[in-house]
């Protein structure tokens, strides 16, 4: 499952403001949050998660997900500061077009664990059945 989350915003003559809260916005307890900035414009992701839920902000810029379920692919375009793609488990991800300024900010429920993580698509495939 994945779903677009708005945050709210506030903003006025001195610039714009929006938040995050723990508990309201995000689905699941934050444990990690990590970020990409100085991005060149090659893919990157290429993976799934056995049991990790995450929410990507495109906090500066813009970029594309790539998600698939097994069964079908779709693309999202975040481009918004206060937008949040809610990613579940078991969604392969790929991660393009990124501008020269995005920096992608990534909330996570776990801390990072290599184990979790799928990187072979036809074995991703198999464990969707
Ligand atoms: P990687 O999974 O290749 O990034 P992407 O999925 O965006 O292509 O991660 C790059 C490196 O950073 C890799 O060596 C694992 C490490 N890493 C951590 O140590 N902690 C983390 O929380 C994350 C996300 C990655």
């Amino acid at each position: 499952m994945i779903k677009l989350i708005e945050f709210q915003k506030r903003f006025d003559d001195r610039g714009s403001l929006s938040f995050v809260e723990g508990g309201i916005d995000i689905p699941f307890e934050i444990k990690r949050i990590y970020y990409l900035y100085n991005l060149n414009d090659v893919h990157r992701g290429f993976h799934a998660h056995k049991n990790l839920n995450q929410v990507a902000i495109c906090v500066n810029g813009s970029c594309t997900f790539v998600l698939d379920d097994g069964k079908t692919r779709q693309e999202v375009k975040l481009s918004k500061p206060n937008e949040g793609l809610f990613i579940d488990k078991m969604i392969w991800r790929e991660m393009k077009d990124f501008s020269s300024d995005a920096v992608l900010l990534v909330l996570a429920s776990e801390h990072y664990d290599e184990s979790d993580y799928i990187r072979n698509y036809d074995e991703f495939l198999k464990l969707c059945r």
